[in-house]
């Protein structure tokens, strides 16, 4: 199926690289205008946009760091200018300062709350300004699975992720009436500069755990995000869609 979100605004926050890059294409593919985020990598970001519109599309780049709010409220403005109201609002936009609790630094815990949780709530907050008029709005989480399962040196990785769910659940009750959904996708472990950094060793390890014997790909999330962003799904809120291989069930 192609064009389902023809024309709509589409914000993916995090979408210079990785999974949400691979998001921004594909809600490009089904005619989305697609607003990129990203916070330094400036050449990727560019690449993602003339990728899209190399295949037809509408893509536009904008350079805001999520968790910090007066950048998220220009980046806002400036797309409503450019593309519209932003109609879907993927919060993408990830870090992980992974080490074992007890070395753990402040600032590793700080930065990864500030960029997971404060960056979805500011620009969730943002969001609703327009998808309150509108009656109509679709917010994407991306969550993880170890904000399910928890995970020996994530401690304030995983505590991001876990928020993530009670903030989409929270969400989805208060917006529902006003025709707002929100869901989160809850990733395995995918193949992208993230999870690059691990050591063979960790990610056999993982393989052993995996039920579906492969890691994921981008797509595969892209695919879940493109369906939670049509209206497809549009009798669904407040719910996670778990795509990991079946390492956790
Ligand atoms: N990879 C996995 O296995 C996996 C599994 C489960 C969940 N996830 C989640 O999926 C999401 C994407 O992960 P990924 O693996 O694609 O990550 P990635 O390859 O490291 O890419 C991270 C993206 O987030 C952007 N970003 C970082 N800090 C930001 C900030 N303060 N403001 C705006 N953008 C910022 C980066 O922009 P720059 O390029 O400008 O730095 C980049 O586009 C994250 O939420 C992650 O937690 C990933």
């Amino acid at each position: 199926m192609e064009n389902m979100l023809k024309d709509k605004v589409a914000l993916v926050t995090g979408a210079s690289r990785g999974i949400g890059k691979a998001i921004a294409i594909a809600l490009a593919h089904q005619g989305a205008k697609v607003a990129i985020n990203y916070s330094s990598s400036d050449d990727a970001a560019i690449e993602v946009c003339e990728i899209i519109r190399k295949n037809g599309g509408t893509a536009e780049i904008f350079k805001a760091k999520v968790n910090v709010e007066e950048e998220v409220d220009s980046m806002f403005a400036a797309i409503e200018e450019k593309l519209g109201s932003v109609e879907i609002l993927v919060n993408n936009a990830g870090i992980t300062k992974d080490n074992l609790l007890m070395r753990m630094k402040t600032e590793e815990w700080d930065n990864v709350i500030d960029v997971n949780l404060k960056g979805a709530f500011l620009c969730t907050r943002r969001v609703l300004k327009g998808m309150m008029k509108a009656r109509y709005g679709k917010i994407i989480n991306i969550s993880s699975v170890v904000g399910f399962s928890g995970n020996a040196g994530q401690f304030n990785y995983s505590a991001t992720k876990a928020g993530i769910i009670g903030m989409t659940k929270s969400a989805a009750l208060e917006l529902g009436s006003r025709g707002i959904r929100v869901n989160a996708v809850a990733p395995g472990f995918i193949e992208t500069d993230m999870t690059a950094v691990l050591t063979d060793e960790v990610k056999a390890a993982y393989m052993e755990k995996i039920p579906l014997k492969a890691l994921g790909k981008v797509e595969d999330i892209a695919n879940a995000v493109v369906y939670l962003a049509s209206p497809l799904s549009d009798y669904m809120t407040g719910q996670t869609l778990h795509l990991n291989g079946g390492l956790y069930l």
